[in-house]
């Protein structure tokens, strides 16, 4: 276990005071938050993005409460430190002011998360301060939202014109009034996410794929290890090719049982010589 202490809303705003960058990264499992938790990430977001990382659908959509909330609760017994945010899915806040809360609450209870994430601006306002005054901290999202993906016309940079800039910009600020303490950008330029980092007074912003001028960065982990096949983002770095690493041992495992090389008497259990005598004579009987 890791000597970490305890992430809060407090420490995350110390360490955008000191001018500290957040680090975020998404995870859905408990092997891997185990190892995020002893390399000291902030902040974890358990992604509705798990429906394509994990459960290999084309998008987010098809993704349920008892998935996030399985999902996080493995999470968390990875990482009891990290700021745990579960995100949360289609149709389960967008309906109503009270489902979102129900549903955000869902995550406070049996995830032991210590915040919800939503996607949209202004016209969310309502379900964020709904959820802000039941007591659960709020992470807005901007730009590409992907659960809004066919409206927005596709996975793909958004604000690269003047009045589409400005409406993120509008939502960002309708977002902070309304109570999120921190707005995930997405895909946006790098100077509309400077602009809105800039104007941001009681809330930090984080970038996935906005640039390097927000209080911290985001990476989808299968992204930044090579663990998603059908596509590497753009603006994902590869850290590590951990999917070469596993599709090359598996080929070894392959070839070293066809050929007869494993396994090796390391890795099977024997009996003794006298049980053994013993077993064939009671089996002779
Ligand atoms: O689901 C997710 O992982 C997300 C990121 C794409 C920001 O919302």
């Amino acid at each position: 276990m890791s000597d970490r202490k305890k992430m809060t809303l407090p420490g995350l705003f110390k360490k955008v005071a000191d001018g500290q960058p957040l680090t975020m990264l998404t995870c859905y499992d408990y092997p891997t938050a185990y190892f995020q938790e002893q390399a000291g990430i902030d902040i974890i977001l358990v992604g509705d993005s798990l429906g394509m990382t994990i459960l290999g659908f084309d998008g987010t959509l098809p993704v349920k409460m008892d998935d996030m909330i399985r999902h996080s609760q493995a999470v968390r017994r990875g990482s009891a430190n990290a700021w745990l945010i579960g995100d949360m899915p289609y149709m389960t806040y967008q309906p109503s002011v009270e489902r979102a809360i129900l549903n955000a609450g869902r995550f406070m209870a049996e995830a032991s998360c210590d915040a919800i994430k939503l996607e949209g601006g202004a016209e969310m306002a309502d379900r964020v301060t709904g959820i802000v005054r039941a007591g659960i901290p709020v992470m807005g999202h901007l730009g590409l939202t992907p659960q809004s993906a066919s409206a927005l016309g596709g996975f793909r940079v958004q604000g690269k014109g003047a009045v589409q800039a400005k409406k993120i910009i509008d939502d960002a600020t309708a977002l902070e009034e309304a109570g999120v303490y921190s707005i995930l950008l997405e895909m946006v330029p790098d100077r509309v996410c400077k602009l809105i980092t800039e104007r941001a007074k009681n809330c930090f912003i984080i970038s996935l794929g906005s640039g390097p001028h927000a209080h911290g960065q985001l990476l989808i982990y299968h992204d930044m290890f090579g663990l998603y096949p059908k596509f590497k983002p753009k603006m994902a770095k590869v850290f590590g090719d951990a999917g070469k690493v596993i599709l090359d041992g598996l080929k070894q495992y392959a070839k070293e049982v066809t050929e007869k090389q494993f396994p090796q008497p390391e890795n099977y259990f024997t009996i003794s010589e006298e049980e053994y005598a013993q077993l064939c004579a009671s089996l002779r009987r």
